[in-house]
């Protein structure tokens, strides 16, 4: 039996072809192919088109088939933020959220971020483990077939190292391809609150100790920093991120989410891979974007379940050309949601994407934030075998049925790692 694989019987492939990353009216450039067919060889693409040609070819004539019967095949998932391993959710503090009490109030009073830090340093690394493996089948479950994860929630040496070694465990232990970014910089820790020099002691702990441990190791690729206001400012940031380029990890931000305090320029003057959030962005700054190769991750769960009204600027990055990119930003504080499905339905009814450009930057744009454009986020001859097959008669549906599961089946190098029974 031929080690080939076949697919045929696809009313669209949105193949997403063409080099990315996509930019202004090109973030609409899906690439469908209707009634189409895919030959996948060892974990790749071999063969895309037309299934009255590709099913010519003599090694399809010879492959396994898979008949996906009328469904719609589009790249798998990229979703290039994530906070996957924690220990618990934080369904307490969403109930004072709904009853008033707002994201920072609660932080302040040691709730937030430091409530999940408290979880995560008393919980095993067995815990931690098996909880962040059912998400993963999850993430599987919706289409998703590489993610970012930071750590962030450890605030320590052993922490944030078990962490990242999470990252990498479950990187060889399960198919999906994880990640890693280290996240040192998300909150100040409890023990270092209160103290005179606090803030200076830990940042000093980070770049002293932590991210060299962090770069000798190998255990991440991007160092990320929380930008805010309670959290750290521009200049905290920009030490942080510097070094972190200076031990190797490329930067990216959590930018502009409740507040503008000029994360996104200084992102952008230190090559950062991407601007996260964005909700407070302002025009030079989309500007400066859109004349950067710095993608904007933009996150509408967040502001979904925290209850606010204020979006990210979507249509103006688009319309001026940045490199628009969408996630989920999966964590317990402020988007406890892992369906890359449901930010493509936010995307286009919250920040007035089109399905396409949902598609676009949920694909080859965020493969393109994690450097990984030429192996994944496209559905071309060369890159790996990462689909997502959902059960709608057209692309558009997928984000139409808001809330609803509509995939069926996900590949991750040419192995099926979920199917529907
Ligand atoms: O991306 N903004 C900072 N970090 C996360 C939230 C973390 C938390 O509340 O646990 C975010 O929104
Ligand atoms: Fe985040």
């Amino acid at each position: 039996m031929s080690d080939s694989l076949l697919i045929t019987g696809a009313s669209q492939i949105i193949t997403v072809r063409g080099s990315g990353p996509r930019r202004g009216t090109a973030l609409s450039n899906i690439g469908p192919i209707a009634n189409g067919a895919i030959l996948v060889r060892g974990g790749s693409i071999a063969a895309v088109g037309p299934a009255a040609k590709i099913e010519k070819l003599r090694e399809s004539r010879k492959a396994q088939r898979l008949d996906v019967d009328g469904r719609v095949v589009l790249p798998g998932f990229v979703d290039a933020h994530t906070h996957l391993i924690h220990a618990a959710s934080r369904a307490e503090e969403y109930e004072l959220k709904i009853s008033g009490a707002s994201y920072e109030e609660i932080s302040r009073q040691g709730g937030g971020i430091l409530n999940s830090v408290e979880k995560l340093r008393a919980a095993s690394s067995q815990a931690l483990k098996s909880r962040a493996r059912r998400f993963l089948e999850k993430f599987a479950e919706y289409g998703t077939t590489t993610l970012e994860a930071k750590s962030g929630y450890g605030l320590d040496l052993t922490s944030e190292l078990r962490i990242l070694s999470l990252h990498k465990e479950l990187d060889a232990e399960q198919p999906l391809e994880i990640v890693s970014t280290f996240l040192g910089a998300h909150a100040l820790p409890a023990e270092y609150r209160g103290k005179p020099k606090g803030a200076q002691q830990y940042l000093e702990l980070v770049e002293k100790h932590l991210l060299p441990e962090v770069a000798n190791t190998g255990l991440a690729e991007f160092c990320d920093v929380f930008c805010e206001r309670g959290a750290f400012s521009v200049k905290e940031s920009r030490q942080i991120l510097t070094a972190g380029k200076n031990h190797g990890l490329a930067p990216r931000v959590h930018a502009e989410q409740l507040s503008n305090t000029g994360a996104t320029t200084m992102a952008i003057a230190l090559g950062a891979a991407s601007c996260d959030h964005l909700e407070y962005l302002k025009a030079e700054e989309i500007r400066a974007l859109s004349r950067s190769t710095t993608v904007a991750t933009l996150l509408p769960g967040c502001d979904f379940h925290l209850g606010l009204e204020r979006y990210a600027p979507a249509r103006g990055l688009i319309d001026a050309g940045a490199i628009v990119a969408l996630a989920t930003d999966f964590n317990p504080g402020t988007s406890p949601t892992l369906s890359m499905p449901i930010i493509l339905s936010l995307g286009c009814s919250r920040l007035r994407m089109t399905p396409a450009e949902a598609i676009c930057a949920a694909t080859i744009n965020a493969a393109y934030s994690l450097r990984r454009a030429d192996r994944i986020g496209s559905i071309e001859p060369g890159k790996q075998a990462d689909l997502a097959v959902f059960e709608v008669a057209d692309y558009r549906e997928i984000p139409y049925y808001f809330g609803v599961n509509t995939c069926w089946m996900t590949m991750k190098r040419g192995e099926i790692v979920y199917l529907r029974d």
